[in-house]
């Protein structure tokens, strides 16, 4: 039987829309990771966990007429949403609602390019993620992805105040770097970088980062459900301006053989 697409339970097209208003942060990154991934002219390229689209339409654009581009997400609201923002702009572009471990629509050794930010924390099948990965690629194709390489306390201290927020903290997967290496070795992939940049996370106050823990939890963590002593607590500790600490993990593979 197949998994239902992750997020979709929570997700609403009010908390797409808000994803694409304050994910400021993902986009700065991810628009950093076209430039190491340097999609070309005629190019396949995959977007994993393509999101409100934003990026794949950057991606669109440097592939070209010519080029075709696979974009996917578990989450219909925000497929719905890139679909909608860009799809008549950018007709190389066929939206598919999947998840990251499950790309059977894509044919074998038919990728040039797999561009991924911000979401491989979110796939919790990694063996089947990294075997889909092998398959799709052509030889020579590579990899190239950007994404949390390690939880972040204050962000857990929040979820944990939600009633259900225990539950959504096990919906990300953090490995060290033994463990990526582990998973990644058994398939034809070499590792050509793996590094941990730190990108600190900065708010302009506190409702700015409920509102983008809101719509990047898929609505795990809602501010409405505080408790008054947890918010009359959060709103004394942060009085102005935010700066949380966070480490990335970059990688980019090169399929081999
Ligand atoms: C933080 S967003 C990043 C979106 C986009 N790449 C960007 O940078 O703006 C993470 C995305 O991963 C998607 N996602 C969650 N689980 C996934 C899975 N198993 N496979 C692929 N995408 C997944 C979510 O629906 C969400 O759109």
């Amino acid at each position: 039987m197949k998994d239902a697409p992750a997020g979709s339970s929570r997700d609403t097209r009010k908390l797409a829309k808000l994803y694409s208003e304050v994910s400021h942060w993902q986009r700065d990154r991810g628009t950093c990771l076209i430039e190491t991934a340097a999609p070309k002219d005629g190019e396949h390229v995959l977007d994993l966990g393509c999101g409100t689209g934003e990026l794949t339409a950057e991606l669109a654009r440097r592939i070209g007429a010519s080029g075709q581009l696979t974009a996917i997400d578990p989450d219909p609201q925000r497929l719905a949403q890139a679909r909608a923002q860009f799809g008549a702009s950018f007709p190389t572009i066929r939206f598919v609602q999947t998840k990251a471990e499950d790309l059977s629509m894509v044919s074998d050794g038919s990728i040039d390019l797999i561009y991924s930010n911000y979401t491989l924390h979110w796939v919790l099948d990694q063996n089947r993620l990294f075997s889909e990965i092998e398959r799709v690629l052509r030889p020579g194709g590579r990899m190239v992805t950007e994404f949390l390489g390690a939880p972040i306390e204050t962000l857990i201290e929040l979820l944990l105040m939600m009633p259900e927020g225990a539950k959504a903290l096990g919906e990300n997967v953090y490995l060290d770097e033994v463990g990526w290496r582990a998973l990644i070795a058994p398939h034809a992939l070499a590792i050509e970088k793996l590094d941990w940049p730190e990108t600190p996370l900065r708010y302009e106050n506190l409702q700015a980062l409920f509102d983008w823990l809101e719509a990047t939890s898929h609505g795990a963590f809602d501010h409405r459900k505080l408790s008054a002593q947890d918010r009359a607590m959060l709103t004394r500790r942060f009085p102005a301006e935010i700066e949380l600490a966070c480490l990335g993990l970059r990688m980019v593979l090169r399929k081999t053989g």
